[in-house]
């Protein structure tokens, strides 16, 4: 995304944190690398703590990713690093009882606290603050809902609190506090996490995309455009599994949701806020040297099915504009994660078959705390210790709370694909205008045709290359966006997003 930054009312499309640090240049992956103890796939906060906690155990770990490390949804994220994931205690403690809801807000904030741990022995300049946190509700009809929220919480020993007053906004009726949380900015942070990580032994490849794993009682093999390695152990740290024994694919759903970094004078703001509901709002500051941003969140979607993202940004910018006061918005952007049913992340070995490969995603919007806590969790595995979040985390529970999410997602993809035939629309894409996209068929085929805004016409194949669904265009991020499991493509087919891992393919046609 940074690299075809573009100024508009909207600011540059890019994200604050991508905008204001260097970009990396690791080499992709060379003949002499052929054994790790551990390769760890995919260079986000996840990949790159786990990665950091094994060579710092003893381990030789290498790191591979497919693009540029911190330029996923790590890149792009609005980095609060707190317990309090909305209204998800009340949840927990009904689901899966009191004693794992307590274990899951442990968990978070040891995560927290071991960021913070990191940043201070390693003294990472990173913008890091330590600040309150809340979520909100605007409608006093959510108020006893809230109020509940914050009674379970407290009785699991969170620092928590219940308040009507002194809140960010004149809208805000109530909120649950939670004290000493923190902010920060996450390049910063993880660029320097992976300097101090890579070395000779614990090397960092870019622009190496892993392709499949094959495990063995002896070890594993990681095959990779770039050659193979082999490892006793593979993490595979890339969102969405792109390697999927276990059907994750169909046990979360990916939400695209966009941010705005709003330039301002002063920010008078008593710490970061959300507001949980189907298309949520959130807002935190951001202070670096002279420049004073506040960061607001919001306009989630199932990935694909967004339809008009520009109106979105409008949405978004409206949004600002009401509630506080500032000079520009600086940068906008978009990001994705992903949402398990049952709302816990899965953490562990990525499937029951499985003894040497491990996965860690559905981090649900929460993934500063948890993939750091996955990184624990992890190496723990790894190296046979003891770890009370094991069981919480464990990819491969069962929960009856995760079926309806199945279902729901099921009958979501089964209408995707059918829809897909059954839109014959015939398009001839020569005729596109510059900046102008569409999916229809042409000479038979399904395609997905774009004219850039120098004149160049891109004509691709619109068939996802995950699993078949047919992709849509988003009109603010150029992309090719999969309606199914969250892949997504450039305009020119790279794959942007896992689970896919091949680009589409280009169709010849008249330009
Ligand atoms: C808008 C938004 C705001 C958010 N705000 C917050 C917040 O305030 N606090 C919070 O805790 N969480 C937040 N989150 C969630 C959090 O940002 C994510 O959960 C977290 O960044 C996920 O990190 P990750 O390392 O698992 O994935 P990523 O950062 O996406 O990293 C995965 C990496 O794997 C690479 N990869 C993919 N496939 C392959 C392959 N085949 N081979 C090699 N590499 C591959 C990718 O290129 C990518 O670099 C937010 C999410 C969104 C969408
Ligand atoms: S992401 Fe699965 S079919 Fe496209």
């Amino acid at each position: 995304m940074g690299k075809n930054s573009r100024t508009s009312p909207l600011g540059k499309q890019d994200s604050v944190w991508m905008a204001t640090t260097r970009k990396t240049d690791f080499p992709v992956l060379g003949q002499k690398h052929k054994f790790f103890d551990v390769v760890v796939v995919g260079g986000g906060i996840t990949g790159i703590t786990t990665a950091f906690l094994l060579k710092r155990a003893g381990k030789s770990v290498c790191i591979v990713e497919a693009r540029r490390i911190i330029t996923g949804t790590t890149g792009f994220t609005t980095a609060k690093l707190t317990s309090l994931h909305g209204q998800i205690y009340k949840h927990l403690a009904s689901v899966f009882g009191k004693e794992k809801a307590k274990l899951y807000g442990q968990a978070n904030e040891e995560g927290l606290a071991l960021v913070g741990e990191l940043i201070a022995k390693n003294k990472i300049d990173c913008d890091f603050v330590k600040s309150p946190a809340f979520t909100f509700c605007e409608d006093e009809v959510e108020i006893p809902e809230l109020e509940k929220e914050y009674k379970v919480a407290k009785s699991l020993g969170l620092p928590a609190k219940f308040i009507t007053k002194g809140l960010a906004l004149p809208a805000i009726k109530a909120a649950v506090e939670f004290e000493n949380q923190a902010f920060f900015h996450p390049r910063k942070y993880l660029l320097k996490m992976a300097s101090l990580f890579n070395s000779p032994n614990t090397p960092i490849f870019e622009k190496t995309r892993a392709l499949d794993i094959s495990e063995s009682p002896s070890g594993c093999l990681v095959k990779t455009d770039h050659g193979n390695i082999a490892a006793d152990y593979v993490v595979v740290a890339t969102q969405a599994p792109f390697y999927d024994p276990a059907f994750y694919y169909a046990r979360q759903a990916p939400e695209r949701s966009y941010v705005l970094a709003l330039e301002t004078k002063n920010v008078d703001l008593n710490g970061m806020y959300y507001q949980s509901g189907e298309s949520y709002n959130s807002f935190r500051p951001h202070i670096t040297g002279k420049k004073k941003y506040i960061i607001v969140g919001g306009q989630a979607h199932k990935v694909g099915q967004g339809e008009d993202i520009l109106k979105r940004f409008g949405s978004l910018a409206l949004y600002s504009k009401k509630n506080f006061s500032f000079d520009r918005i600086s940068y906008h952007w978009g990001a994705q994660d992903f949402y398990t049913g049952d709302r816990v992340p899965f953490i562990g070995k990525i499937s029951p078959k499985h003894k040497r490969v491990f996965v860690a995603t559905g981090f649900g919007g929460w993934g500063m705390t948890t993939g750091t806590v996955a990184g624990t969790i992890i190496r723990d595995l790894i190296l046979k210790r003891k770890n009370k979040y094991i069981e919480l985390y464990d990819p491969n529970r069962v929960k009856a709370q995760a079926l309806p999410l199945m279902i729901k997602e099921g009958v979501d993809t089964t209408k995707r694909y059918a829809t897909s035939f059954l839109n014959h629309k015939k398009i001839v894409p020569s005729k596109l205008k510059k900046g102008q996209a569409e999916v229809g068929v042409y000479k038979k085929r399904k395609v997905a045709a774009f004219r850039d805004k120098s004149g160049k016409l891109v004509v691709l194949s619109a068939t996802c290359t995950h699993l078949g669904c047919t992709v849509s265009w988003n009109n603010a991020e150029k992309s090719w966006d999969c309606p199914c499991h969250g892949s997504r493509f450039s305009a020119t087919g790279e794959v942007l997003n896992a689970p896919a891992i091949s680009k589409l393919e280009a169709v010849k046609a008249a330009s």
